[in-house]
């Protein structure tokens, strides 16, 4: 099973505020849309809650929370336990031959940063003000495999990049 995080952030690593983005940028949801569909979304309850749209369409929705009378919308998947959502993950993935893509937030990157395959990452050439950042992680082990400028139509520049974990 490939597992792949995939994340964005701004200059000073900050990737949410008050529970949702800090930014409304149509152009970096759509490097997001476009990665993740097709595929297996898996996130925390908190990333859960911020999305607009339940479950994301075109993607297999994994929730984990720990309270077991957690409600979430028809055909998303609930687990309390990582552990057990990961393995549902893994059935599907090698069923249907999708990607598993971790998609949030804080805790669950850095559940999945040291085991991850593929690391998805946009950078916003901006400061926001934020309450969450995207765990501290070593570039070092990752190879870039593709890097790519993209401008928007609000006027902010980000980058996007795909990276493969070295592997000794
Ligand atoms: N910029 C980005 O790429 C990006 C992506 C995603 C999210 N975000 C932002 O990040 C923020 C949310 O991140 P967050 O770290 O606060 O929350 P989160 O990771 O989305 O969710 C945390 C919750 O997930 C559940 N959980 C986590 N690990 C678990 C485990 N091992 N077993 C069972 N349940 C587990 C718990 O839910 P319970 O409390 O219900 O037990 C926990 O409180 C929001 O602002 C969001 O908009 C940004």
């Amino acid at each position: 099973m490939v597992i792949a995080i995939i994340a964005a952030m701004d200059k000073n690593g900050v990737i949410g505020k008050d529970g949702v983005l800090p930014w409304c940028i149509l152009e970096e949801m759509e490097f997001f849309t476009d990665s993740t569909m097709g595929h297996i979304v898996l996130m925390g309850r908190k990333t859960y809650e911020s999305l607009k749209i339940k479950p994301l369409p075109g993607r297999i929705s994994i929730v984990v929370s720990s309270d077991t009378s957690y409600k979430v919308a028809e055909g998303v998947l609930l687990f309390n336990d990582l552990e057990q959502a990961e393995a549902m993950a893994e059935e599907i993935a090698q069923a249907a031959g999708m990607a598993v893509f971790v998609i949030g937030g804080r805790e669950l990157f850095e559940e999945y940063l040291p085991k991850a395959d593929l690391l998805y990452l946009t950078q916003i050439e901006a400061s926001f003000e934020g309450d969450t950042k995207f765990p501290v992680y070593n570039p070092e082990e990752w190879a870039v495999i593709v890097s790519e400028r993209r401008s928007s139509s609000v006027g902010i520049d980000f980058s996007t990049s795909i990276s493969v974990r070295k592997r000794p």
